[in-house]
C-alpha cells in the first residue's frame, strides 16, 4: 500500500538519484585528491633529490678545485668509490639534514656498491632497497616505491625515489630520499569520513525535502480523490475544486469537470429519452387496452369487430413504427449500421423522393416544386438518404397547411452538394429552433398532427454519418427552410 502512493514512489526514487550521484561524486573526489596528493609529494621527492645533488656536487666541486690546486692528479678526482667525495656527501648530509627544507624527508646516498655513504639522521625508518631494484637503479632507472615500515610498532607508509647521479655516462653515486605519507593518509582519512558523514545527512535532509514537495504539489489529487468518491450517477452536479496551480494538476481537474458535465447531460438526456419512450408507449397501448376491453363487453356484430381490429392494427403498426424509428437510431448511434455506400446521382434520388412523397402532398393541396439538374455524385447510403429526405418532406407536407407550397432544390457546389427544402408552412419558434433536432423533441404536443419528434433526429444522424451538416431556418407562420450540405464524391474529409 504504502508503494503505491506516488508521494513515496516520487520520494524513493528522488533519493536513490541522489545517493548514486552522491556516491559517484565522492568516489571521483577521493580518487581525484588522492592522486593529485600522490603526484604532488613524487614531485616534491624528484626535486628535493635535484636539489641535493645539485648541492653535493657544487661542495665537490670547491674541495676538488682545492684538492687540484694542492697537486693531485684530476683522474684520481672521480666521485666514485672515492673517500674524499664520501666525506664531502656525509659532511654536507650531517649539515642539512636540520634544515626545515628537509625536514620529514630522509635522506640516503649510496655508493655503487650499495654502500652508504652518507645518510640523514632517521635513516632507520627506511627499509633495505631490494638487491634487484638496486640493480635497476644502477643501470641508470629512477624508481619510486612506497613501502611499509614498522617504527616502535608504529606503522608507516613511505614513499621513496631512488635514482642514480652520473658522472662522464657512468653512475658515480645513488641519492635515496623518502618521506612518510602520514600527512597524505591523515588528509585522505578527514576526507573520507566528511563525505561518509555527509552522505546520510544529505540524503536525509533532501529526501525529507523531496516528500514535502511532493506532499505539496499532489495534495489538490487528494482532494479531488475525496470528491470523486462522493459522486454518484445522481449527483453529478458536485465538482471538483480547481486549484489554481496553472500545472497539469489543474488541468486535470478542469479537464474532470468538463467530464463530469458531460457526463450529467448524457444522463438527463438519457432519463428524459426513458420518460417519452415510456410515455409514447403507454398513449397506443392504453388506446389498445380500452378497444378489446369494449369489443369484449358483449358479443358484437361483424362489422363493429372489423372496424375495433382495423384500429387496433393502426396502433400496432405505430408501436412497430416507434420500435424501427429506434432500433435505426440505436445503430446510427453505436455505428453498428455500417454505411452501404455506393456512387448516387443525388438528383435522380432526390427527384425519387419528391415523387414518392407527391400522393400526400396533393391529398393536401400543396404545391410540390423541384429544381435541380445535371448529375451531382455522390457516395452514400441509398437507403438511408431517402429515409433522411423523406423525413423532412414528410414534415413538410405535414406542418403546411391546404394550398401551401413546398420547394425543393438541388444544387452542385465546388466541394459539397446543397438541398434547400423550404415550405411556406407554420414555422417553428425560434425558442424551439435549437432542440427539434433532439429526439422526442415535438414543438407543441397539441398541435394534431402525429408523430413521435424522431423525425428529425434521425435525418440529422443519417446526415452526420454521411459527413455532412443539417441547418433549419424558420419565421413562425411564415415558413421553414432546412438545408442539408453532403460532400461530392470523391472529396476526401480531414
Ligand atoms: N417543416 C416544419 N414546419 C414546422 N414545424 C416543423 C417542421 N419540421 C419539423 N417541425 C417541428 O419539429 C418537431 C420535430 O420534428 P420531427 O420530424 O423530429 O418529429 P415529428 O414530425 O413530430 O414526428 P415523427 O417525424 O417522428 O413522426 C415537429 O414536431 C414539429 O413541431
Ligand atoms: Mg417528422
Amino acid at each position: 500500500m504504502l508503494f503505491k502512493s506516488i508521494r513515496v514512489k516520487i520520494t524513493i526514487l528522488y533519493m536513490a538519484i541522489l545517493a548514486t550521484t552522491l556516491t559517484s561524486f565522492s568516489v571521483i573526489l577521493y580518487h581525484n585528491v588522492s592522486g593529485r596528493l600522490h603526484t604532488n609529494m613524487d614531485t616534491l621527492l624528484k626535486s628535493k633529490a635535484g636539489g641535493i645533488t645539485k648541492a653535493i656536487d657544487t661542495y665537490w666541486e670547491a674541495s676538488k678545485l682545492e684538492t687540484i690546486e694542492s697537486g693531485i692528479t684530476p683522474d684520481v678526482l672521480k666521485k666514485r668509490r672515492n673517500v674524499n667525495f664520501a666525506k664531502i656527501a656525509q659532511a654536507w648530509v650531517r649539515e642539512e639534514s636540520n634544515d626545515p627544507a628537509l625536514l620529514d624527508i630522509i635522506v640516503q646516498i649510496f655508493d655503487t656498491d650499495g654502500a652508504i655513504i652518507a645518510s640523514s639522521k632517521n635513516t632507520q625508518d627506511l627499509p633495505k632497497i631490494l638487491r634487484k631494484d638496486f640493480i635497476s637503479v644502477l643501470q641508470g632507472n629512477s624508481r619510486f616505491d612506497t613501502v611499509g615500515s614498522e617504527k616502535e610498532n608504529n606503522k608507516m607508509t613511505l614513499r621513496i625515489f631512488t635514482t642514480p647521479v652520473f658522472e662522464n655516462e657512468k653512475v658515480a653515486y645513488i641519492v635515496q630520499v623518502a618521506s612518510p605519507l602520514a600527512s597524505i593518509q591523515i588528509a585522505l582519512n578527514n576526507l573520507k569520513v566528511v563525505l561518509f558523514a555527509l552522505f546520510p545527512i544529505t540524503v536525509f535532509v533532501t529526501g525529507s525535502l523531496g516528500a514535502f514537495l511532493a506532499k505539496a504539489t499532489l495534495h489538490p489529487v487528494d482532494n479531488m480523490i475525496k470528491t470523486i468518491h462522493q459522486i454518484t450517477a445522481e449527483n453529478m452536479k458536485l465538482k471538483i475544486r480547481v486549484p489554481g496551480t496553472k500545472d497539469e494538476i489543474q488541468k486535470l481537474a478542469e479537464t474532470f469537470n468538463d467530464m463530469l458535465e458531460r457526463l450529467d447531460r448524457a444522463f438527463t438526456s438519457q432519463r428524459q429519452l426513458f420518460e417519452d419512450l415510456s410515455h409514447e408507449l403507454k398513449t397506443p397501448l392504453t388506446i389498445l387496452k380500452g378497444e378489446f376491453e369494449v369489443m369484449l363487453k358483449k358479443l358484437r356484430s361483424q362489422e363493429e369487430y372489423e372496424s375495433i381490429l382495423k384500429s387496433s392494427l393502426e396502433e400496432i403498426n405505430r408501436i412497430i413504427k416507434l420500435a424501427e424509428n429506434l432500433l435505426l437510431l440505436a445503430r446510427l448511434d453505436s455505428k453498428e449500421e455500417s454505411l452501404e455506400k455506393k456512387r448516387l446521382n443525388l438528383n435522380l434520388l432526390m427527384q425519387g423522393v419528391v415523387n414518392n412523397i407527391k400522393r400526400l402532398s396533393e391529398l393536401k393541396n400543396i404545391q410540390l416544386l423541384f429544381e435541380g439538374n445535371g448529375e451531382i455524385p455522390l457516395d452514400g447510403d441509398e437507403a438511408q438518404l431517402k429515409t433522411a429526405f423523406l423525413n423532412i418532406l414528410d414534415n413538410a407536407v405535414k406542418y403546411t397547411p391546404q394550398k401551401g407550397r413546398i420547394h425543393v432544390a438541388v444544387e452542385k457546389g465546388r466541394s459539397s452538394a446543397k438541398i434547400e427544402i423550404s415550405d411556406t408552412g407554420m414555422g417553428i419558434p425560434e425558442e424551439d429552433l435549437a432542440q427539434i433536432f433532439d429526439r422526442f423533441y415535438r414543438v407543441d404536443k397539441s398541435r394534431n398532427t402525429a408523430g413521435f419528434g424522431l423525425g428529425l433526429s434521425i435525418a440529422k444522424s443519417i446526415v452526420e454519418a454521411h459527413n455532412g451538416a443539417i441547418e433549419v431556418e424558420s419565421k413562425a407562420s411564415k415558413g421553414t427552410t432546412f438545408t442539408i450540405s453532403l460532400p461530392l464524391a470523391d472529396i476526401k474529409i480531414f
